[in-house]
């Protein structure tokens, strides 16, 4: 047998006799590292004459590469061993009963959030985002709010320096979103219509008293068609309210109103019986305001780069936690933020009640309490 031959030969019983990586790696340097034994005879060639060169080199780069295929297998079993065994020591009993008393719960907002995307999925809308922080294009300017436009004072707005190193610049200011309408121009920027979707997410404006916090939650809704009207709209909404409140014959009107960003505007409110003691949501003498709505704007549709002439929609925004507020009457907004264990206790949902218009939305009985 040749030199390289009994050198493969010895390599290939300490490849299969490494018991783990690290020894396989040792291997691996001591055959093929810079000072390796392979590596060694490659130096030799140099001194060979040009033929024996040539057919020496080839059969060191074919046992070369034999050996890294070797260990490259090795490697591949001893992974698969050490996960194996692994496996095998970390066994879960899934049969085991939860423990109630560390079992967490589902906020309101989650929930609320959850029934929400579930209505409106099996109306075929999807969920589109966009960022927290907005430039004002999006937030303000695209939606028919150019500077200086009154209804800018509508809204208590956050404003962020857009540069830490220079002086703070109204103008080139960014802001934490008032609100979601800005995913409109986002999705319009990106998508050709048929749109139908709904913004979920956070909100941001300078007010705190027991229903407003300086960070809420809204979601937006967008419609865009060749033919979608504010009928559509109408019967929309209306569905949503229907099923979000789980009452069948659910009481609504719509009033004019005003937004910069639709025309025509409306606000929906929903039927309800106001006493001392309680709040019921369904037929009643009294009106609750629950969101804003209307066709979107001909400058808004140009703005996201749809034109109106052969396009029209309509879109509607909504606090939805003022939403969750009315659904499972919690009085004060503020306590949703405060991070209280007893409040999430008493209010939360369990974590298995997931929303589903199938299996029902809001599943009372999933109601911690
Ligand atoms: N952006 C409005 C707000 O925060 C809510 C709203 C009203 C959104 C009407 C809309 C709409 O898309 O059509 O008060």
């Amino acid at each position: 047998m040749s030199d390289i031959e009994v050198i493969k030969k010895e390599i290939e019983e300490q490849i299969a006799k490494a018991e783990d990586a690290k020894a396989l790696d040792d291997v691996r340097v001591l055959a093929l590292g810079k000072k390796g034994r392979v590596t060694e005879l490659l130096k030799t060639l140099g001194a060979m004459p040009m033929e024996e060169r040539i057919e020496f080199g080839k059969k060191i780069n074919v046992v070369k590469a034999e050996l890294e295929t070797l260990i490259a297998n090795k490697k591949q079993e001893l992974e698969t061993k050490l996960l194996n065994e692994k496996l095998k020591k970390e066994v879960i009993d899934v049969t085991l009963p939860c423990r109630p008393e560390v079992q967490g719960r589902i906020h309101p907002v989650s929930k609320v959030y959850e029934e929400i995307v579930a209505i409106f999925a099996e109306m075929g809308f999807s969920v589109a985002e966009g960022p927290d922080i907005e430039d004002q294009f999006h937030n303000f300017n695209a939606l028919n709010m150019p500077p200086n436009h009154p209804a800018r004072q509508m809204q208590d707005t956050f404003y962020i320096n857009s540069d830490a190193t220079k002086e703070f610049d109204m103008d080139t200011a960014c802001v934490v979103r008032t609100h979601t309408s800005g995913v409109q121009i986002r999705t319009m920027e990106k998508q050709q219509p048929p749109i139908r979707i709904i913004a979920p997410g956070r909100t941001y404006r300078s007010d705190y008293d027991a229903t407003h916090t300086p960070m809420f939650h809204q979601v937006e809704g967008l419609v865009i068609d060749k033919k979608t009207t504010m009928a559509d709209l109408k019967g929309c909404l209306y569905d949503f309210m229907k099923a979000f409140f789980e009452v069948d014959d659910l009481p609504v009107r719509y009033r004019p109103s005003y937004f910069p960003f639709t025309e025509p505007s409306a606000e929906m409110d929903i039927g309800c019986l106001k006493t001392k003691e309680e709040l019921k949501i369904g037929a009643g003498t009294d009106w609750l305001e629950v969101l804003g709505c209307g066709m979107v704007h001909p400058n808004v549709l140009r703005a996201g780069g749809i034109d109106p002439d052969e396009y029209q929609g309509f879109a509607f925004g909504m606090g939805t936690d003022r939403l969750a507020m009315l659904k499972y009457g919690i009085p004060d907004l503020r306590t949703f933020f405060e991070s209280d264990i007893r409040w999430i206790k008493y209010y939360g949902f369990t974590p298995l009640d997931f929303s589903s218009m199938t299996s029902g939305l809001s599943n009372n009985g999933g109601l911690a309490r």
